[in-house]
């Protein structure tokens, strides 16, 4: 008997989510099951043995990142993404690395100790100029974490920014599915190259992050259970998830955004099933509901990546309509985080915040 029996739901889920708080794992068909069947009151259930999880390993405390948007220039054409290369609309913009490095200044005066770089793929900032930007900000911030998020590369790339003094990096798989993959990605781009680069990343040494979005166009929860089984054998030190939202300005302009409910719920499950993973409650999440992110830390999330990005451009890096903190500085930003967490008993934690999911 669990300290939580006092909630009326169907008894063979029930028996799934306690079969997962003892084993960590679930079958495809477990998955899918549970994920299919899912009630408020089970929702319930699964979040407060979330929290026990989160509460064991990370207590109290939520872990901030600064992420620097620091290019919305992109060669890809992913067809749900706002920045995507045939968006003629965007406008486009590049941080130069005096830039980024005055957003450093002002994130570590603020008490950031992880910065994350994330762009789109974009050719202008070559090898040389990412490791020269890497080892400047490690040289400043020997205390910082630096996150990279700028897609695929080789792994001889990988290897020259981790030996520059990258810690980590973050690469959603977006959906483990090859047949989903290609109906969210132009051709060029496959699930199996995604996902090598993830196995490459975690060879050289990073701290790896995945994730997908949750409703997705076509998304089914078989995908969702292949996503789940996908987490589970990659074991990431981080996964970020939030809900699919459409950008007026791509293909999927007209297709529904996934929900709260139901990005609450992987959240969840993710921590029961990697209970020392990071998750971020994410921009999206914070997108779709005014109080996403509150929820989403409720639901066993532990991280905020509020944005660094310069006040000027942070409307351009748009990757789906109506983001939030677009007009924010970073020390507002900052500031209402710490007030939202407290406002349900949790603070935000001025440290590196290494993953203990090793
Ligand atoms: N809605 C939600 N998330 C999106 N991303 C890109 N476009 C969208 C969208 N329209 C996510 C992708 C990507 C991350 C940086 O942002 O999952 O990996």
């Amino acid at each position: 008997m669990r300290s939580t029996d006092n909630f009326t739901m169907p008894d063979n889920l029930k028996h799934l989510i306690d079969k997962l708080t003892d084993t960590r794992q679930l079958t495809k068909d477990e998955w899918i099951r549970l994920i299919t069947g899912r009630t408020p009151d089970l929702a319930e259930y699964l979040f407060t043995l979330a929290r026990i999880e989160q509460q064991r390993h990370y207590g109290h405390g939520v872990y901030i990142r600064g992420l620097i948007e620091f290019t919305n220039y992109c060669k890809n054409d992913c067809l749900y993404c706002g920045i995507r290369r045939s968006n003629s609309h965007a406008r486009r913009y590049r941080l130069s690395e005096e830039d980024i490095l005055s957003c450093c200044q002002t994130g570590y005066e603020l008490g950031f100790r992880t910065f994350v770089l994330q762009g789109g793929e974009d050719a202008y900032y070559t090898d040389e100029k990412m490791v020269s930007l890497i080892t400047h900000i490690k040289g400043l911030y020997p205390d910082c974490a630096v996150t990279l998020s700028i897609g695929e590369k080789s792994f001889d790339s990988y290897r020259r920014f981790f030996d520059a003094g990258a810690d980590r990096y973050l690469l959603r798989h977006e959906t483990h599915n090859p047949e989903h993959y290609s109906r969210l990605h132009p051709p060029s781009l496959t699930a199996s190259a995604r996902q090598e680069c993830l196995w490459n990343l975690k060879e050289i040494g990073y701290q790896v992050g995945t994730g997908f979005m949750v409703g997705s166009p076509c998304q089914t929860p078989e995908h969702l259970a292949e996503d789940m089984l996908f987490i589970k054998e990659l074991n990431p030190q981080m996964v970020g998830i939030g809900p699919f939202i459409s950008h007026h300005d791509t293909p999927f302009a007209s297709w529904e955004s996934g929900s709260l409910e139901l990005t609450l719920f992987m959240l969840g499950l993710l921590r029961l099933m990697l209970p020392k993973v990071l998750l971020p409650a994410t921009t999206a999440l914070g997108t779709i509901h005014p109080e996403g992110r509150e929820l989403g830390i409720l639901a066993g999330a532990n991280v905020v990546m509020p944005n660094l990005s310069p006040a000027g451009v942070r409307k351009d890096y748009l990757l789906y309509d109506n983001k939030i903190c677009t007009g924010d500085e970073a020390a507002e930003c900052r500031k209402h985080l710490e007030e939202r967490m407290e406002s349900i008993g949790y603070h935000v934690v001025t440290a590196r915040g290494d993953s203990l999911n090793l």
